[in-house]
């Protein structure tokens, strides 16, 4: 057996080129809509300058899911978790085009974000849709979602919160399945073992079309808090 490396392999690697429209929204934007991660809790109470319902979207790509949810939910506030330039530009482009105030944008590791970033107990909803499935056996430490991330999640997330993933990419979905039944603090909705229908409401994405373009089936979970 190989032993454990002692570094975390990131979940994700940096890739694409931001266009011109993406680096000029994100000069103008950044400074009224994105959170500098410094290790420290993010202050979301004065980033947003309210007390509403949190949505935290982690990986939210080109911002599909968390543009549509903000605009669909003025009465939320929702915080985008993504390292990935040319989305950050995308989604504050079009926040600035569609009128939108209430998303956040955190740049930086989610992982690193959980681990430190968040007040315990204070984000409502969680979302981590068509996560990287990194399907080579050698890279399946790169999965996002892993029992130490499942317990950081467990930290975050309110009492009556709920956590909400999406996959299409069968052996990860297992995967989650597996990691997240496990985990004490969590309780699947469907059931031990079972997946939740496709909830209506939940908006499709580039990832998910890309699935079904490809013959997957399409896999949602949803897990509460275990009081
Ligand atoms: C396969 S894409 C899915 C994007 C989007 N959720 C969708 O459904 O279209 C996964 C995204 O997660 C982001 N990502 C992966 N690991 C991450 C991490 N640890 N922190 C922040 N973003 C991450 C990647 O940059 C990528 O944009």
């Amino acid at each position: 057996m190989e032993p454990t490396p002692l570094v975390r392999p990131r979940s994700f690697v940096v890739r694409g080129r931001k266009t011109e429209a993406q680096t000029r929204a994100i000069d103008e934007l950044w400074p009224s809509f994105g959170l500098e991660f410094t290790g420290e809790p993010l202050d979301l109470d004065a980033a947003f300058g309210r007390r509403a319902p949190r949505v935290v979207e982690i990986g939210f790509g080109n911002g599909e899911n968390l543009l549509t949810l903000a605009e669909r939910h003025p009465d939320r506030d929702f915080v985008g978790i993504e390292v990935h330039g040319a989305g950050i530009g995308r989604v504050l482009g079009a926040m600035r085009d569609r009128g939108l105030t209430n998303i956040r944008i955190v740049r930086h590791d989610a992982v690193e974000v959980f681990e430190t970033g968040l007040r315990p107990g204070s984000i409502d909803e969680i979302l981590i849709f068509f996560p990287d499935p990194w399907p080579k056996a050698r890279h399946h430490r790169r999965r996002l979602v892993q029992p130490e991330f499942g317990r950081l999640l467990v930290r975050a997330i309110a009492p009556t919160g709920v956590l909400r993933l999406a996959t299409d990419w069968e052996p990860y979905a297992e995967h989650m399945i597996e990691v997240l039944d496990a985990e004490p603090g969590l309780a699947n909705a469907a059931g031990a073992d079972r997946f939740v229908p496709r909830p209506e409401d939940r908006p499709v994405t580039k990832f998910e079309r890309r699935g079904e373009r490809l013959g997957h089936a399409i896999f949602d979970l949803e897990y509460r808090p275990r009081t």
